[in-house]
């Protein structure tokens, strides 16, 4: 039996509702693709809240900001979960701080390193004294048919146990979990792990409970000056990192003292201004 294969991984999920609809998919285009499409099929309703599609390979798996992510079979953990939150739509800006905190929480629990949150959607490890990226969240919001209810689904790429020649090569430097620990893991474990966290983080999120405090907490660069990219050209502006807000917006102290609160783009870091 595959490792990732349904009824392996019942067995090591401790959830009430999320993972407990599962597929598995040696290879497809992306989860998230898949997953969006079986949503808005004429059944698409009647898909349940918490359901994980899951696949050892993508042949197109995408990104934030139209970018690709790739990894050999058998390396990585790459899934879509279905979630179905009826909140308010100020508290939408919680779930990619959710999903963020619970694969944070899995990893140290089942590989021992510490870890660390890069704003908007990744999911950092220190290697030699740096921050690497070893998970990326996109997560992507519709509504089925008009007067449907609305669903997100958040897409999760972990690097577990990729060899160090086939990690991407990008602008903010790349890892894998058996990189950073030093020993391989077992997908089915972190999986498991995952989606647990993620259950209760979901369920103390419906009950009111913001997550940012958790997620600042874990947040890297605070403190630094950096450079933030807006979503369009020319809306990028540097600062000092000062933290996020209730909605997960970044904010960024400018030379002046000013605030500004960020809801999308990227960060990097800039070193200070000149002194004049
Ligand atoms: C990013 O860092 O830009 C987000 C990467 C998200 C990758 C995951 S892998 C599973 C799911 N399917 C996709 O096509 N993308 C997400």
């Amino acid at each position: 039996m595959h490792e990732l294969e349904a009824t392996a991984v019942q067995q090591a999920l401790q959830t009430a509702w999320i993972g407990r609809a599962y597929h598995y998919f040696p290879r497809v285009t992306s989860t998230n693709d898949l997953l969006k499409a079986a949503v808005n099929a004429p059944d698409g309703a009647t898909l349940p809240a918490g359901t994980v599609y899951l696949a050892d390979f993508q042949e197109s798996g995408r990104g934030r900001l139209a970018r690709r992510w790739e990894a050999p079979p058998g390396t990585s953990l790459l899934f879509s979960v279905l979630l179905r939150p009826d909140w308010e739509a100020e508290r939408l800006g919680w779930l990619p701080m959710i999903a963020g905190l619970a694969v944070a929480r899995a990893v140290e629990e089942v590989a021992g390193v510490v870890v660390g949150l890069k704003w908007p959607n990744d999911v950092v490890v220190q290697v030699d004294g740096r921050w690497h990226k070893f998970c990326g969240i996109l997560l992507e919001s519709g509504a089925a048919r008009a007067m449907s209810s609305s669903y997100v689904i958040a897409g999760i790429g972990i690097n577990v146990n990729l060899p160090a020649a086939d990690l991407p090569a990008a602008r903010f430097p790349a890892t894998g979990l058996m990189l950073a620990a030093g020993a391989p893991l077992s997908r089915r474990a972190l999986l498991a792990a995952v989606l647990g966290h993620l259950e209760a983080l979901y369920e103390a999120a419906a009950q009111g409970q913001p997550p940012h405090a958790a997620w600042r907490e874990r947040l890297i660069w605070q403190g630094e000056w950096v450079a933030v990219s807006g979503p369009g050209p020319g809306e990028g502006l540097h600062g000092v990192l000062a933290g996020v807000d209730e909605s997960g917006r970044l904010l960024l102290r400018d030379e002046d003292g000013r605030v500004h609160a960020f809801a999308a783009g990227d960060v990097s870091l800039h070193g200070p201004p000149p002194e004049p």
